[in-house]
C-alpha cells in the first residue's frame, strides 16, 4: 500500500481529485465507488471544480453508493445519500438516473437492494476507484471490526463506535442500528483502493490500518492486500507513524 503524505487536508484532497481526475480521463467508461461522511468532502469539492473547469469528462463515468444508514433517506439530512447529492452529485453535469446507482436504506427489502446493487457493480465490470474514509474503528463503509471480508453488500449491524461517532453527521437524534454497505469483496477487488484519512484523531487508527496486523478486526488493514492501493493521509493523521 502506497503511503501518501500532505501538509494538511486541503493539499491531500486535492491530491486524491487529481488522482480520480487521471485515472477517469484514462480511461472514461469507470464506476467509482465513493464514501459519504466528511473527509471527502474537499475532495469533491476539487472534482465539481474540475468539471466546472472541463477537466474531467463525466460523460460515461458510473457512481454507485458505497453504503447507507438503514431506515434513513434523502430526507434526513447527513443520510450518506443526502451527502452525495448535495456535496456532489447535484453539482456535476451527469445525468443522475442514470449514472448513479444508490441504495435505498428505507427500501422494506433490503436483501433486494443488496442484490440489486451488486448486479449493478458486476455489470460495469467491478469497481474501478474505490474511495474510502476510514472510520475511527478502521471501518470501510459499514464493514465493521470482525467483517467476513468476502461479503459482497450486505446489512451489517453497526458496531458501537460507529453508533457514537455517527451522531456527528445528524442534526436531531436519530436510530440507527445498521448499515446496507458495499462490502468488502467488491470494494477491496476495486483496480484502485484510494483510503484517506485527516487530523489528529485519525492518527491511531492510521497507525494500525498502516503498520498493525493485518486483520479483519481493522478492516482497514486489508487494503494492504489489494493490488493497488494507496491511503492519503495528512500530517497530523500520520504522526503516530513509527517512520
Ligand atoms: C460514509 C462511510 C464511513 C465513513 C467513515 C469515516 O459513507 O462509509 O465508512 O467513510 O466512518 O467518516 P468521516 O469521513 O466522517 O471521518
Amino acid at each position: 500500500m502506497k503511503v501518501i503524505v500532505k501538509e494538511n487536508y486541503d493539499l491531500m484532497s486535492k491530491a486524491v481529485a487529481d488522482n480520480i481526475i487521471n485515472y477517469v480521463n484514462n480511461k472514461p467508461k469507470s464506476l467509482l465507488c465513493l464514501a459519504g461522511g466528511d473527509t471527502p468532502l474537499k475532495t469533491f469539492e476539487y472534482l465539481v471544480k474540475a468539471a466546472e473547469n472541463k477537466e474531467i469528462n463525466l460523460t460515461e463515468v458510473k457512481f454507485v453508493s458505497l453504503d447507507e444508514w438503514v431506515g434513513l433517506g434523502p430526507a434526513t439530512k447527513g443520510s450518506c445519500v443526502e451527502t452525495l447529492y448535495t456535496h456532489l452529485y447535484n453539482k456535476l453535469p451527469i445525468n443522475v438516473e442514470e449514472q448513479v446507482c444508490f441504495f435505498d436504506g428505507l427500501s422494506n427489502d433490503l436483501e433486494n437492494e443488496c442484490r440489486r446493487v451488486d448486479s449493478f457493480i458486476e455489470s460495469c465490470g467491478g469497481i474501478d476507484i474505490s474511495l474510502l474514509g476510514i472510520g475511527m474503528n478502521g471501518h470501510l463503509g459499514f464493514n465493521e471490526p470482525g467483517v467476513n471480508p468476502e461479503l459482497k453488500c450486505a446489512v451489517i449491524p453497526l458496531d458501537p463506535v460507529t453508533k457514537t461517532v455517527g451522531a456527528k453527521y445528524f442534526d436531531e437524534e436519530v436510530d440507527v442500528q445498521a448499515g446496507i454497505t458495499v462490502g468488502l469483496k467488491h470494494l477491496l477487488d476495486a483496480k484502485e483502493v484510494i483510503l484517506i484519512a485527516n487530523g489528529e484523531k485519525k492518527a491511531e487508527i492510521v497507525k494500525k490500518t498502516i503498520e498493525g496486523e493485518i486483520t479483519t478486526e481493522v478492516p482497514s488493514s486489508l487494503a494492504r492486500n489489494s493490488i493497488d492501493s494507496s491511503i492519503y493521509i495528512d500530517t497530523e493523521a500520520g504522526n503516530k507513524l513509527s517512520k
